[in-house]
């Protein structure tokens, strides 16, 4: 950061010195400043027993750069975090939660107070029936675990979004451009954020994606950029 001093005044005043942070000229204009936002990150766990659960691979690094980049704007938000081994960003609220049931409750408890979401966590579709006291303990033969449906968290809140903003995102292996339609649809997302497996510098635990934006009117192709990036051109499509 440079410094530097301006002198302002008269003619016969004294000086006055004005020193000039010129990190603030570089500093984003607060665009979003008195709006909420939800944003879901990280991957969910489902426990089977004391020691053992199900989760996934997701790292939390492109939800937790939408928040960073929502708050940079201005915005409150409300990260609602899975596992992740990430540090939260300035100025943005963290409720931990472990299981998909507790990501539902989160999301729900606060999304009527806010003016949307943006659901980047990769949530368990299916947790156990039952949850073990004791950890389990093998046997000779193979053993199958009995799994539930959870609860679909943007589903839920795209049934009463009204005018808020729900972005979704949908990370696919085959089928890509109709699966993330058809889930753009079901859940009455606004757009969805569609990264493809299959594509090299898109996915999990990378510092990269690429990306599609997917909305009813259209499809935008985005170049590989980093997450971070990525996360600008989300909120800049979210404020228009
Ligand atoms: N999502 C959610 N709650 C769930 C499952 C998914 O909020 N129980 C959200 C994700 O955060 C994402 C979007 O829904 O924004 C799509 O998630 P994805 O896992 O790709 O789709 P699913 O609906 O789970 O469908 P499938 O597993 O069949 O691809």
């Amino acid at each position: 950061m440079k410094k530097y001093n301006i002198f302002a005044g008269n003619f016969g005043s004294g000086k006055t010195e004005i020193s000039v942070n010129t990190a603030l000229f570089g500093a984003k204009k607060k665009s979003l400043e008195g709006k909420h936002f939800i944003v879901t990150a990280g991957a969910t766990i489902e426990p089977i027993d004391p020691v053992r659960f199900i989760s996934n691979h997701s790292s939390g690094k492109m939800g937790y750069a939408v928040a960073e980049a929502l708050a940079a704007r201005g915005a409150k938000v409300t990260l609602v975090s899975g596992r992740t081994s990430l540090e939260c960003p300035q100025g943005v609220e963290k409720v931990d939660v472990l299981s998909a049931e507790q990501m539902y409750e989160a999301c729900n408890a606060v999304f009527e107070q806010t003016d949307g979401a943006v659901m980047c966590a990769a949530v368990a579709d299916y947790t156990p029936q039952t949850v073990a006291d004791e950890k389990l303990k093998k046997g000779d033969g193979d053993m199958s675990i009995a799994l539930k449906r959870t609860k679909d968290i943007a589903a839920s809140l795209g049934e009463k979004k009204g005018s808020r903003v729900l972005v979704g995102f949908a990370m696919e292996t085959q089928n890509e451009r109709e699966n993330a339609q058809s889930k753009l649809e079901r859940k009455n997302f606004d757009f969805i954020v569609l990264n493809s497996l299959r594509t090299e510098g898109a996915g999990f635990r990378g510092d990269t994606n690429v990306v599609t934006l997917i909305d009813m009117k259209g499809a935008e192709e985005l170049p590989l950029m980093s997450k971070r990036d990525v996360a600008e051109r989300i909120v800049d499509k979210i404020e228009s």
